[in-house]
Order: C-alpha cells, then structure tokens, then sequence
C-alpha cells in the first residue's frame, strides 16, 4: 500500500524551487512575499502585477472591461508561465485572492511541486488592512459580502501544505515562520 504523506511533510522532503503564497484578500501575500523572497535570495513575483504589466491596465479596469471569468483565465496563465520561468531561478510567487480557488492552478502548482503558504487573519482584520489606498478591489464590497466570500474560500486556503496566522505578527516574522514551516535555507546573514 502507497504510504500517505501529510502535505506539510510532503513539501519539507523535496528541494524547494518555489513558494506560491495564498490567502485572502488583505492577507499580506505581497508584503510578506518581498521579505520571503530577500531572505532566501530568491526572485519575487506578484500575480497580479504580472498580469497587469502585460495587460497594461489594472486587475480592476480588467474586471471592468472583460468581466471575472477573463481575469480568471488570466490568472491560470500567468501561474503557468511563472512556473516555466523557474529555469531562470527560485521564485516566490504572490497569488491574487481568487487565484487559488481555480481547480486549474492547485493542479498547475500541485504538478510542479509547489508548496503553497496560507497567510491567514481574522476577516475584520482583512477588511480593514484593505483599506489602505493604493490597491482597488472590485471584489471587496461591503463588509458581509467581504466576510461570506471569506468563508466560502477558506476551506480551499486550508489545503495549502503551510497555514500560517498572520495577526499581530511583524512581517519579518512571518517571513520567518514560512522558511521554518518548509524547511528552507535562508541566504547567509539575514536570518537572525
Ligand atoms: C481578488 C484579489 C485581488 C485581485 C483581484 C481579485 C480576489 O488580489 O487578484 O482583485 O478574487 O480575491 P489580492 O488578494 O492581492 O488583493
């Protein structure tokens, strides 16, 4: 009989080429990505700003102009691509919100033995982080609808091989946490 091994398991046996970070929206994918990635010395991406350089427009005129589903399929792709491109070196990879949610990018990071970190907070907390200016939402509306998509997603983040609570933690540590929970190597002097 096939031995079962736990996710969390399963993703410390193998050398690591990629970390793809999960959550929801306001959970600090990006933030703590940035910090993960400069730890480790390894390249940085955020899905969304992939997309949007090469759309030239923003996640939310995409949603606008050509609908959910499009960014969606959008999104699948971009996954796939940054995936090809681990050739040209280790990469953490930041997810959009709803990227996870596709059955078509658990597969495509699922097949490239790709660990995902589930960066996780209390939804008001959520609610409240994405208050700050600078990103649009079309997704974050009002508080209950914010909340009941929360939930219907959760289950879907809770597959991820690192789960990960983020309240009240500094990003540093965070960041911390993620290479202890996968038995990364950090680069030489940046992890005290
Ligand atoms: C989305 C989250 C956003 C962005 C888009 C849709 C979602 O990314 O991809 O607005 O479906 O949750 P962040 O999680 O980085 O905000």
């Amino acid at each position: 009989m096939d031995e079962v091994i736990p996710a969390h398991t399963a993703a410390r046996s193998h050398a690591c080429l990629a970390v793809a970070l999960i959550g929801f929206m306001g959970a600090g994918k990006t933030t703590v990505g940035q910090e993960l990635a400069a730890r480790l010395g390894w390249r940085f991406a955020d899905l969304d700003q992939l997309i949007e350089a090469r759309e030239q427009r923003t996640v939310e005129q995409i949603f606008r102009e050509d609908g959910e589903a499009e960014f969606r399929r959008m999104e699948s792709l971009a996954v796939r691509d940054a995936v090809g491109s681990l050739k040209h070196g280790s990469l953490v990879l930041a997810l959009g919100g709803g990227a996870f949610i596709e059955p078509r990018v658990q597969e495509c990071l699922r097949r490239a033995q790709i660990p995902a970190v589930f960066l996780d907070a209390p939804v008001v907390e959520l609610f409240r982080r994405c208050e700050r200016p600078g990103v649009e939402r079309p997704l974050r509306r009002d508080q209950e609808q914010f909340r009941k998509l929360y939930e219907q997603r959760r289950p879907e983040y809770l597959k991820a091989a690192v789960c990960i609570e983020t309240a009240g933690k500094q990003i540093v540590d965070v960041a911390k946490e993620i290479i202890l929970g996968l038995n990364l190597v950090p680069v030489s002097g940046v992890c005290d």
